[in-house]
């Protein structure tokens, strides 16, 4: 069933992205990474606590939305945060939501795109992006994250890593907003770059 869900949300991927005039991710373009579909907060909580955030970590969303997970990193585990986003609309709401929740100075939001981002001083990474995206951004995880950095992500996973460990549960806000509330969430742990000579 979870399997079938999968297929279906990435075919939905490869289906709409020709339709939003986003690359095909052949040659060397870059696939996109999706369009904005926000992690339901129940997620978002899920999230941070399987990665088991705390007040010295620096968590990275790549492809941040409207900010909600490192803003919640912040308020609720004292963390610290970056986010990054291509669309200036959700960066501009981004901060001005890190102000209501009082967080402003411990997280940061970078309008640009997440292959233009440098991850060296990320403790977590959380991502909630299509299956094209993941494959592409993995070796980048793998060259710049430090060694132990916890990677999550919502329902699409790293197919190349090793799962530290998988949960899977239902949402009811993500049924009412997609039609099916299954989801599945991925943990993995960075091994470190490899010295560049290797790469
Ligand atoms: C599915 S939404 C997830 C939003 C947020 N991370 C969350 O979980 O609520 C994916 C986000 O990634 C952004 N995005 C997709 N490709 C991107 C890229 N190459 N660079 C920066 N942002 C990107 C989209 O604009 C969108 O806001």
């Amino acid at each position: 069933m979870i399997a079938r869900r999968q297929t279906l949300l990435a075919l939905l991927g490869l289906w709409l992205a020709p339709r939003l005039g986003l690359a095909g991710g052949s040659g060397a373009e870059m696939p996109d990474g999706g369009p904005y579909v926000p992690t339901p907060q129940l997620v978002v909580e899920r999230m941070l606590e399987l990665a088991g955030v705390g007040p010295d970590d620096t968590v990275y969303d790549l492809g941040s939305g409207d900010g909600r997970l490192v803003i919640e990193a912040a308020r609720r585990h004292g963390a610290r945060g970056v986010g990054i986003e291509r669309d200036a609309l959700l960066v501009e709401r981004s901060q001005a939501a890190a102000a209501e929740a009082r967080v402003a100075d411990r997280v940061r939001f970078i309008r640009g795109d997440i292959f233009e981002a440098d991850l060296r001083r990320a403790s977590v990474v959380t991502l909630y992006l299509l299956p094209a995206m993941m494959l592409h951004l993995s070796p980048k995880l793998r060259d710049e994250l430090p060694a132990g950095a916890r990677v999550v992500s919502h329902d699409f996973p790293l197919e190349d890593w090793p799962q530290e460990r998988m949960v899977q549960f239902e949402s009811e806000e993500k049924e009412q907003n997609l039609g099916t509330g299954a989801t599945q969430l991925f943990l993995y742990r960075a091994p470190g770059p490899r010295p560049a000579e290797t790469r």
